[in-house]
């Protein structure tokens, strides 16, 4: 890492240095600063809804297992690291088992990290202490309406002062009675994680990128979609700590939410599915798109809100593959051809209003929420 960073070389009012998308210190100094410090989402309670369940993911760069306890039902975070040589313990994505056994030297935890035996322990002599020697628990995990973080810092502020006002909006999705139980629809792209974050609430790009989705459902409706009076109707807010929402006048038919919302750094919601992201390097992004399905909802129900969310979100839809194209891959090869190092996210500064609560807020083809991810990244990485 550079001993010395400054900022204002990143960012600065209305712009952003196209550096921050491609510079492996950044990145570096992401992880450090900003998934390594702050609340991270890891899994949803019904993904570990029985005792002995599990699953696996990261944290910015480390891999770790959710699991919930097959003897106590606690819900345990932990290192997907064998305290041995350091083996991953666990490779499934997800699974119940009461034990995980390190396939190298055969090294055996219970699905709560507790070592309950290492082969031929005579070697190690008397003062081998087992108990000592469990897979390392992450310093915090806590959960908000089935909704569970965890952070590798052992301060800073609680979950629910780092979630804030985004949790009346996740109150709103948990009081739907929500599952993923319908496992995860996955995708990768070859640039940077921010690109990810700053497109799922970005409602500007909408009448360009998904222009052929609006014209069909316009044919279908009889009407036509007046853009300029749907973003005035609109609006973006800045709800704080990075996360930010984005109220939809209109159902667009994809999905059951009123609103996208983003839950800083790695969390979002749109239309009727959780989106996680998870950065890998500082040019190449996974993305796990989860189908929220409703506990209360009939079998045909939940199937239909599964076919929305592939006609607009599958492989062969109308939204996600152009977004892949257009938002990154054209802005990864306009990023590389110089000439200019700054991004302008200035959009509606000139009218942006502020309600009681400190929340800003514009219409909807404005950048607030663009600068709602940046106010926060700039904070976290300059601490
Ligand atoms: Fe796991 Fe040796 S590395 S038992």
């Amino acid at each position: 890492m550079k001993t010395h960073f400054d900022i204002n070389q990143y960012i600065r009012e209305g712009a952003i240095n196209g550096r921050i998308y491609t510079e492996p210190d950044v990145f570096t100094l992401e992880m450090n600063k900003i998934f390594e410090k702050t609340w991270v989402y890891v899994a949803h309670e019904s993904e570990v809804a029985n005792q002995g369940d599990y699953k696996t993911t990261v944290i910015g760069q480390h891999p770790v297992i959710v699991s919930r306890g097959a003897d106590d039902g606690e819900y345990y975070v932990m290192f997907n690291r064998c305290r041995h040589r350091a083996a991953s313990v666990c490779q499934d994505e997800k699974g119940n088992a009461n034990f995980f056994r390190c396939q190298y030297h055969g090294w055996t935890y219970t699905n709560s990290g507790d070592l309950v035996g290492a082969p031929f322990q005579d070697g190690y002599g008397e003062e081998f202490d087992r108990c000592k020697m469990g897979l390392i628990r992450v310093p915090r995990i806590a959960s908000y309406r089935g909704f569970i973080f965890a952070s590798l810092s052992e301060d800073g502020p609680s979950l629910e002062e780092h979630l804030g006002l985004a949790r009346p909006y996740l109150d709103m999705i948990a009081d739907q009675g929500i599952e993923l139980t319908a496992g995860a629809q996955k995708y990768a792209y070859h640039a940077n994680w921010k690109f990810q974050v700053e497109n799922t609430i970005d409602p500007y790009h909408l009448s360009f990128v998904h222009k052929t989705f609006f014209d069909i459902q316009d044919k279908k409706k009889g009407v036509k979609t007046n853009f300029a009076r749907m973003h005035k109707q609109e609006k973006v807010s800045d709800l704080g700590n990075g996360h930010s929402l984005y109220e939809l006048a209109d159902d667009l038919g994809i999905g059951a939410l009123p609103f996208n919302l983003i839950i800083f750094p790695n969390l979002s919601f749109v239309g009727s599915q959780v989106r996680v992201i998870k950065p890998v390097s500082v040019d190449y992004t996974e993305v796990a798109l989860y189908p929220m399905m409703l506990k209360d909802a009939t079998l045909e129900e939940n199937a239909a809100r599964l076919r929305k969310h592939e006609g607009f979100y599958g492989p062969a839809s109308f939204g996600t593959p152009d977004d892949l194209e257009v938002a990154f891959d054209r802005v990864r090869e306009g990023l590389r051809s110089g000439g200019e190092e700054w991004l302008i996210i200035s959009r509606g500064m000139n009218r942006e209003e502020v309600n009681e609560n400190g929340v800003l807020s514009g219409n909807s083809s404005d950048e607030v929420s663009v600068r709602a991810i940046y106010k926060k990244w700039r904070e976290l990485v300059t601490i």
